[in-house]
């Protein structure tokens, strides 16, 4: 890494300390604390008192999710944090990742992790290994969109300065040139070209899912409350499978579908992104995408199933 990078880094992360310290972290990084989330759902939900019987299911497997920015993460996030909440786990079992840390690095050798804009084949190669040492196995879970939407919604999320110190979108000539500052084009070509690795990763991973994978579509699953719910309950089963109880699994339904927009419609939160720019930004990318780009982008659409184009 050249010094100039690594001083970057450094300075992101300073910025980010104190834009944290200031606002709670609010505004911070992927957002990911969900502190105001989690609290309004132990509010509103009962969680029974009584202990497990038997194995907790993350003793038995490691639950990776592998996730990639703009497929959905903090959806899938409330998602999996109802779920695992649901089955009592402890705080410290639950940990997320991401390079560099900004403010939300915990619990990084936790068997329930988060893992984000990291996350590819060797990595999941290594975690089986790393669990199968302990006498565990693996399961992957993470969501899946279609990536020349991911693109448009990065540009839209960015120029409009959200996370503006994420590394992976800080152009050359920052900080005088920012998302923000550069024409719609060149914002959308930007960010294209710097999200190619993390969504090639995702493709990857989700493309040809085995019995221990979960692949969570983020269009299916905000379609309709009822792909939603189908959606959660299918993951449970590749989750955790006979280990949870009937009973058990249908309250981490019911604790799920705090997360379904369509329900609840008031939680939704910053990153959700205008329409129209989304729209826009999409025919830019597919107007006006090197040739090589474009290729890249029908290629990884074609892999997940999506229409190409
Ligand atoms: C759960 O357990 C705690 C501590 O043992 C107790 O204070 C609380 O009242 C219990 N809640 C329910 C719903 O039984
Ligand atoms: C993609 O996955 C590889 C491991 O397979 C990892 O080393 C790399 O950092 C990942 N890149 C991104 C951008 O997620």
């Amino acid at each position: 890494m050249s010094a100039v990078v690594a001083k970057l880094w450094l300075l992101a992360l300073s910025i980010y300390s104190v834009a944290c310290a200031e606002e709670s972290c609010e505004s911070c990084a992927t957002n990911l604390i969900q502190k105001k989330a989690l609290a309004r759902f132990s509010e509103t939900r009962s969680v029974s008192n009584k202990s497990h019987i038997g194995t907790n299911p993350w003793d038995v497997y490691d639950y990776l999710a592998a996730v990639h920015h703009k497929s959905g993460i903090y959806f899938l996030h409330k998602i999996a944090v109802y779920m695992f909440s649901t089955l009592q786990i402890r705080d410290e079992d639950v940990g997320t990742i991401i390079t560099p840390c900004y403010t939300v690095c915990a619990n990084t050798q936790a068997p329930v992790l988060f893992m984000i804009d990291m996350a590819g084949p060797e990595t999941i190669q290594r975690k089986r290994e790393a669990a199968k040492a302990k006498g565990k196995g693996l399961k992957v879970y993470g969501t899946v969109r279609d990536p020349v939407t991911m693109v448009a919604s990065a540009y839209c999320y960015h120029s409009r300065g959200e996370e503006a110190l994420n590394v992976m979108f800080l152009p050359p000539g920052w900080p005088e040139v920012t998302m923000q500052t550069m024409a719609m084009q060149d914002g959308v070509t930007f960010a294209a070209r710097q999200m190619m690795p993390m969504v090639a990763n995702m493709t990857s991973l989700y493309e040809k899912p085995d019995k221990d994978t979960y692949r969570f579509d983020y269009e299916r699953a905000t379609a309709s409350s009822e792909n939603f719910d189908e959606m959660v309950s299918n993951m449970l089963d590749v989750l955790f499978g006979t280990m949870i109880s009937p009973d058990q699994k249908s309250k981490c339904l019911e604790a799920a579908a705090w997360a379904d927009l369509r329900r609840h419609p008031d939680e939704t939160d910053e990153h959700t992104n205008n329409e129209d720019c989304e729209a826009e930004a999409r025919q830019v990318f597919l107007d006006s995408a090197p040739a090589d780009m474009l290729a890249a982008y029908r290629d990884f659409q074609r892999r997940l199933g999506y229409p190409m184009g």
